[in-house]
């Protein structure tokens, strides 16, 4: 291979020369995602009413893969009625639906908060016609959440970062650590009168076997050829498809967007051991397993409520976070629960909690499991789909 003819990338490939050019003369070396897919980060612009002025807000809730699986129905006068985009579920890598539910939590939290901002208070009723089943493939479209407006509505001083929240995707910086002072003020935004429990660790001694928990059941999530499938069709690679889709796993980097201009990225298969794209990815979730400076994690009962729950006090803890100036980063491949992960999702409940994976609903069980620390760089706004596609009609 002639070096000189070759550039190598980011992410740790090479292209030709001559190709990165013309590459670059198309704009592909430009990482930033176009404005129009993350226009729901300037908030409510010329929306009046306030239920959809809150729901502006809370489409930019955190959820699992970006899917932002939320539906909701203003059609019944003072009511905000939330269900669950029938298409919008991961069955592969959530084959419960409660990742799926923790993200309808942190909607909920997001929606209150920009309801009370208004002054309106509001009752969240959830599931008004009863449970979620268990098995996603029984789920109907049964409402998880009626939402009554009332007068009154206390405002919240967390909402002035829920614009300024982003979930950094990136690697941290390991010249920083996190002190744990900080860690207690995180570990303190915790809801009162749940049973929901936070904890967390940056103890150097404990973070070796926290950051291979990652690794490892990463690796597992990446090489489960089903899993890995479930992700890569969720994969939106450069602005057209970024702008086309506004949701799902939004990836910019010149090396992907070069790999995927030149026809190399095969999405009809897992890809092969040693490829670019294989490497690209193991080496995504590498860096980030390695570069974890501390980890949170979220534990509790595990009903279907307990599931929303977990969402609103995820998303507040992570609104905390970004007041605080610290990332923080959900590693949630060891709380997955498809067959293989079984050795990792038991090892996740000993390593944080002390004690086996749950058996029932009634056990704690890991909610959410964060890594903590400093990004190195800007963290980019994810997209979010425009405000008309959330509506019911
Ligand atoms: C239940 C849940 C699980 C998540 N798991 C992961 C994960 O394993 N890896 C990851 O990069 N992001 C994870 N996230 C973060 C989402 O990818 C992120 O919220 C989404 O892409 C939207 O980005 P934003 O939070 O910056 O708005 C998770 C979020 C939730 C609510």
């Amino acid at each position: 291979m002639n070096r000189r003819n070759f550039i190598r990338l980011a992410g740790g490939g090479a292209i030709a020369a001559a190709a990165a050019g013309t590459l670059a003369a198309c704009g592909v070396l430009d990482s930033h995602y176009p404005a129009e897919a993350v226009e729901a980060w300037q908030g409510p612009v010329g929306e009046t009413e306030v239920r959809r002025r809150a729901v502006a807000y809370a489409i930019t809730a955190p959820n699992s893969h970006n899917l932002q699986p939320w539906l909701v129905d203003l059609r019944e006068d003072g009511v905000i009625t939330l269900r669950t985009d029938p298409g919008r579920v991961l069955p592969q890598t959530d084959p419960l639906g409660r990742q799926i539910l923790i993200g309808h939590g942190a909607f909920l939290e997001l929606l209150g908060m920009a309801l009370a901002e208004q002054g309106v208070a509001s009752q969240v009723l959830l599931w008004p016609q009863g449970e979620m089943p268990a098995a996603l493939k029984d789920w109907d479209d049964r409402p998880v959440a009626r939402i009554t407006l009332q007068p009154g509505g206390q405002p919240d001083p967390l909402f002035a970062q829920v614009l300024l929240r982003y979930t950094p995707k990136t690697d941290f910086d390991t010249t920083r650590a996190v002190a744990p002072a900080l860690l207690a003020q995180l570990l303190n935004s915790a809801p009162a009168n749940t049973p929901l429990r936070c904890g967390g660790t940056v103890n150097a001694d404990q973070l070796p076997a926290l950051r291979t928990l990652c690794w490892e059941s990463a690796r597992v999530e990446l090489l489960t050829p089903r899993t890995m499938m479930e992700s890569i069709h969720l994969t939106r690679v450069g602005p057209a498809e970024i702008l086309q889709h506004r949701d799902g796993i939004s990836i910019n980097s010149p090396f992907v967007r070069a790999v995927s201009a030149l026809g190399m990225f095969d999405r009809s298969a897992p890809p092969a051991e040693g490829s670019a794209a294989y490497k690209n990815a193991m080496g995504r979730f590498e860096g980030h397993s390695s570069t974890a400076m501390g980890f949170v994690w979220i534990s509790g009962p595990n009903t279907r409520s307990d599931q929303v729950r977990a969402g609103r006090a995820y998303v507040r803890q992570q609104l905390q976070a970004t007041a605080l100036g610290v990332g923080m980063h959900p590693m949630s491949q060891a709380v997955q629960e498809f067959a293989e992960m079984a050795p990792h999702y038991e090892r996740v409940h000993q390593l944080v909690l002390g004690r086996p994976a749950p058996r029932t609903p009634q056990d704690p069980t890991v909610q959410m499991f964060c890594r903590i620390g400093y990004p190195q760089g800007e963290v980019p706004a994810t997209p979010r789909r425009p405000l008309a596609r959330f509506m019911h009609t």
